[in-house]
């Protein structure tokens, strides 16, 4: 018999992993609530073009990494690479533009990558993402920074390094890349020939290049910041001042320009140790072109993203504890088959009154004992017939095991009082 095993990249996570998603995903959802966001769930696949149009067609995520098929009807469909393209699709798509700007929006759910999979790179992985529609001051920028910012450090993250970096705008970006271009060519024997191929096809993301054998040449480019327009550089310097009036730590990267072509003005990544190859928690910035990229009105916006697997793995390198997930107080033990169906009715009794419970489906007095020892409950239920005949029950503590048996109509009231 074929023996199957989870594609290549992909996780499963075990019940005994759920408590740290589940304390990740209660906290981002409280954070994002608390911050005005709501939230939107949108399909997990869109028509091809959307990515290849909206994240660009010469990046990774496009040339490489989407997985995309013919569907039974052909047209050709994409598993999400990411959410932003699909938030504004669905922006565009349900005139949301009428609503009172900004308009904020969160998400949680899988995106899909063919990347080549390594410690926190996977090729299913999940994403919080938040995006801050219809609002070009830094003011925005600050907002989505601030909220990575709380999450973060709510769910009890040190030494995060926040990264940032303005990538221009249409007016003042071809104007660097020229320079860049010409910085590039005078050194274009001292670069990798990816760096060749990308100086062709996308120059910015030449400064990301990781090659040794490029750092000499990355360190002496010419830097972005001095070349942007009067209004990207005073966004850059409002934003930078916000965050300096607030104390908040950053540093300014010049080689940050992420690997999605949408962005203009700021960009911004969060870095952590400890999670493997991959520093980046966090990443996003402003995209005020993409909107009208995609068919709808000019429309300013910006958000980021973070990964929740390496949010995780971080939780973990950095020792946070995690609440678990509270296993069922009660659990019910029935003696000899003719007992099982006035158990199951005590046990319908108490959760109608919201005690949680759950029950042995077979087994001795000994291995149902036993089993409610290993489901980490609380209490027993006892039910033998004697108990039932007398309309009593025995409610055992199995922290000391002591017991005894109580009427079945005061059992609710006794258990919610040695349950508060
Ligand atoms: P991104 O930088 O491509 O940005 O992804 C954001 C985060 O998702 C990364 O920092 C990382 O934590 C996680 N991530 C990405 N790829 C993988 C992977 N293969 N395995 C595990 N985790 C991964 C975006 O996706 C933008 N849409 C963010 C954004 C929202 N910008 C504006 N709004």
């Amino acid at each position: 018999m074929t023996k199957f095993s989870r594609p290549t990249g992909t996780l499963d996570i075990l019940p005994e992993e759920q408590p740290y998603w589940d304390y990740i995903i209660d906290y981002m959802t409280k954070v994002a609530r608390g911050y005005g966001f709501q939230p939107i769930s949108l399909p997990i696949f869109e028509d091809t073009q959307l990515f290849s149009r909206g994240v660009g067609e010469v990046t990774d995520i496009v040339e490489k990494e989407m997985y995309s098929f013919l569907d039974k009807g052909d047209n050709s469909i994409t598993l999400r690479p990411e959410f932003t393209a699909g938030i504004v699709r669905a922006y565009i798509e349900n005139g949301m533009q009428v609503e009172p700007k900004p308009v904020k929006l969160y998400s949680i759910g899988p995106a899909f990558r063919y990347e080549r999979p390594q410690a926190g790179r996977f090729r299913q992985f999940h994403q919080f993402n938040a995006e801050l529609i219809g609002s070009p001051s830094p003011l925005a920028d600050l907002e989505t920074m601030l909220m990575a910012w709380d999450i973060y450090n709510g769910l009890g993250f040190k030494d995060l390094a926040f990264q940032l970096n303005s990538t221009g705008c249409p007016k003042c970006r071809p104007g660097y890349v020229n320079v860049l271009v010409e910085y590039y060519r005078e050194h274009i024997d001292e670069v990798c020939d990816n760096c060749k191929r990308r100086l062709a096809q996308n120059p910015l993301r030449v400064l990301d290049c990781k090659s040794d054998q490029c750092q000499p040449v990355i360190a002496a480019a010419p830097k972005i910041q001095e070349h942007l327009c009067a209004e990207c550089a005073t966004h850059f310097a409002d934003l930078r001042g916000f965050l300096d009036d607030l104390g908040r730590p950053y540093t300014i990267n010049h080689r940050l320009v992420r690997g999605l072509d949408y962005y203009t003005k700021t960009v911004f990544e969060v870095w952590a140790e400890g999670i493997g190859a991959q520093s980046a928690v966090c990443g996003g910035g402003r995209y005020d072109g993409l909107i009208e990229l995609l068919g709808g009105a000019h429309t300013p916006a910006v958000g980021f993203a973070t990964g929740l697997e390496r949010v995780v793995m971080l939780l973990k390198a950095q020792e946070v504890a995690v609440p678990p997930i509270p296993a069922p107080p009660v659990f019910v033990v029935f003696l000899g088959k003719q007992m099982r169906s006035p158990a199951m009715q005590l046990l319908v009794q108490i959760r109608a009154a919201d005690i949680n419970g759950h029950i042995a489906m077979s087994g001795s007095l000994k291995s149902q004992l036993r089993q409610a020892d290993k489901r980490g409950a609380r209490f027993a239920l006892i039910l033998g017939e004697d108990e039932a005949l007398r309309g009593e029950v025995i409610l055992r503590d199995l922290k000391d095991g002591a017991q005894v048996s109580i009427s079945q109509a005061a059992l609710v009231d006794e258990l919610s009082r040695r349950l508060s």
